[in-house]
Order: C-alpha cells, then structure tokens, then sequence
C-alpha cells in the first residue's frame, strides 16, 4: 500500500442500540477506535489522531484517553539474513510501550517468529539495532506447551525459579501463584498426560508469568485449540494482561485473534518479512459481553483483512 488506510472517527450518527451490538447485521459502522497506517520500508507514511471522540455510545468509551507509554524494545531498521541466504526480515522499525497489547498478524512464513526471537533476545539481528530497556524480564510462550512430561505441573512451573537458584519454598510459593492465576487452582500435582491442550497450554503461561516477566511474548499459542477453548483463553489472558501491567507480544496468523486481542497491530508482508501496515485498536479489556458479535468487532476484523490482503499483494 503507498497511501494511508485511513479509517475515520465513526461520528454520533448512528445509535448504538444493545441489538446492534449483538446482532450486526448490515454494513458494519467504521470504527471509531481504529486508526491505521500503510509502511513501506520501514517508514510510517501515515498516523492519523482520530477525528473527534466518538459522541455515541461505545465499547471503547476511553479510546481517546489512553496515557503515553515507555518503550520497552526499540528496533531500527533491523534484517536478518540466515546463514542458507534466506532474508527473513527486512527495515523493521517498531517501538514496543510499555503495557501495551500489540499483535504480529501476517501469513505463514512471513518472519513474524524470527521477529519475536529478536525481540526476546533469542537470535541477533543481521543488520540494524534493537535497543532493549536494561531491567526487563522476558517470559516467552511457544505454540506447543512444552511441559516436561514426567513432571507435574507445579514442578513444570517452578523449572525457571529452580534454574535461576531461587530457594524451594519461594520456588513452590510462586508457582502456586502462577499457577492460580491462570486458573488452575488445585492442578499442581497433575501431570501432563491429565490435562486438556488448553490446560497444559494455561501451565505453559503459568511458567512463563512465574518469572514476573515484564514483557510476555507469544509465538502462536492458542493455534492448535479448538475454537471454545481458544476464545476462553483469549478471555483469560486479556484479563491477566488488563490486571497485571505486563506488556504482551502474541504472534499470530489470525485476523478475528489479533482485533480481539490486541491494542495494536502490525501486519506484516513477506519476502523479505517487513511491517506493511499498523492498526491501533485502543479498546479495553476485558473485552465487554457480546463484543464477539458486535458490529465494532466485525468493521474493525473487516479493516484488518483489507490491511493483511494489502500486505499479501505488496
Ligand atoms: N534457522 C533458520 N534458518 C534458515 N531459515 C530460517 C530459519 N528460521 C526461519 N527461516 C526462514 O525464515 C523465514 C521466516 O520464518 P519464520 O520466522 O519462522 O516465519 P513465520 O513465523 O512467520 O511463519 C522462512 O522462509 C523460514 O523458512
Ligand atoms: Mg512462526
């Protein structure tokens, strides 16, 4: 895309009764809390404040007032190129805040897991310069959970405290802990074996929040669960996120996971693997009842396709 996707402030026109949230039905209003931006290059051609705060009722009633935030990770005209020639990623340029929720949407292949083993400091960048604040703590998620499968799961928790030299008893405190949050309260001495996908992947988050990451970065995790079990883990997480302050990075080739999820998008394009458009979402969470069948949620799915077929085309 050379131009802005510009997608306006959705105006007080229309009434935003609690039928059409539930039932859209129609063309779907454009959103008011969606604004996005073509890059080429590493260069944002476009950011666009939105026009006016939205005068109707809302899902997202304080799109408009959201703080500034930290960086976290800054990457500048970062490649990499592996040793067999491929050149997976190409002029990335992207400022990680502080607390936000940003999604890495695009096709199979397109980078994004070389992208997020950079940021977590996994993999060096072949060229350009990732700048990382000094006292982070990073928590990494894989699509597959990873459990050491002879252990149960308080003792798959605690493996990173155990390695970092951390005492037994904080060990099995904050496990525990990591544990609950993540709702599964009275599973600590259940194996692998006897949990369900969505609960060994609930243990797998368990380990990665027990460190007190300050940035969680997730690499397609809820791919291989079925739908149920991935929107209520989409739920939880939100609320984890919304209720701890830790900045996630979720990987994912999902349009409907990424609008959910995310207060940011960046699209990505392929060969070499770059940043072709951003979409900021500025919605709270946890997302509010019905929001899956909300109109909002549908125009604002509808713009991030025509973001992802714009970066496909490029
Ligand atoms: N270790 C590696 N060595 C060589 N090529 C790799 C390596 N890892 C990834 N690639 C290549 O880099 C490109 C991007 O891969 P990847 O980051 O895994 O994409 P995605 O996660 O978007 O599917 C692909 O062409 C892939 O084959
Ligand atoms: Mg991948």
């Amino acid at each position: 895309m050379d131009h802005a996707a510009i997608i306006p402030g959705g105006g007080g026109e229309r009434q935003a009764a609690a039928d059409d949230r539930l039932l859209p039905h129609g063309p779907p209003p454009r959103p008011a809390c969606c604004r996005a931006g073509a890059r080429r290059g590493g260069t944002r051609i476009e950011g666009t404040a939105l026009a006016a705060p939205p005068r109707r009722p809302s899902f997202f009633p304080h799109a408009h007032r959201l703080p500034p935030r930290v960086t976290l990770v800054a990457l500048d005209g970062v490649g990499k190129r592996f040793a067999s020639g491929t050149e997976a990623l190409a002029g990335i340029d992207l400022r990680i805040g502080a607390g936000e929720f940003l999604a890495i949407l695009g096709p199979s292949g397109c980078g994004k897991s070389t992208l997020l083993r950079l940021i977590a400091g996994l993999a060096e960048p072949s060229s350009g310069r990732i700048t990382r604040q000094a006292s982070r703590q990073v928590g990494f998620v894989f699509q597959e959970a990873t459990l050491l499968p002879w252990s149960d799961a308080i003792t798959n928790v605690r493996l990173p405290l155990r390695l970092a030299g951390i005492d037994r008893a904080e060990q099995e405190a904050r496990a525990a802990a990591a544990l609950d949050q993540v709702g599964l309260r009275g599973f600590e001495r259940a194996y692998p074996r006897e949990l369900s996908g969505g609960m060994r992947m609930r243990v797998s988050i368990a380990r990665a929040l027990v460190t007190r990451p300050s940035l969680l970065l997730m690499d397609e995790p809820f791919a291989a669960l079925d739908e149920l079990t991935r929107h209520r883990l989409n739920d939880d997480l939100l609320a984890l996120w919304a209720g701890s302050g830790v900045t996630v990075v979720f990987v994912t080739h999902s349009v409907f996971e990424s609008v959910y999820l995310a207060s940011r998008i960046l699209v990505m394009a392929t060969r070499p693997g770059r940043v072709a458009a951003e979409l900021a979402m500025e919605a709270p969470a946890p997302r509010p009842t019905g929001f899956r069948t909300s109109a909002e949620y549908a125009a604002l799915c509808r713009a991030t396709t025509e973001a992802l077929e714009g970066a496909m085309a490029q």
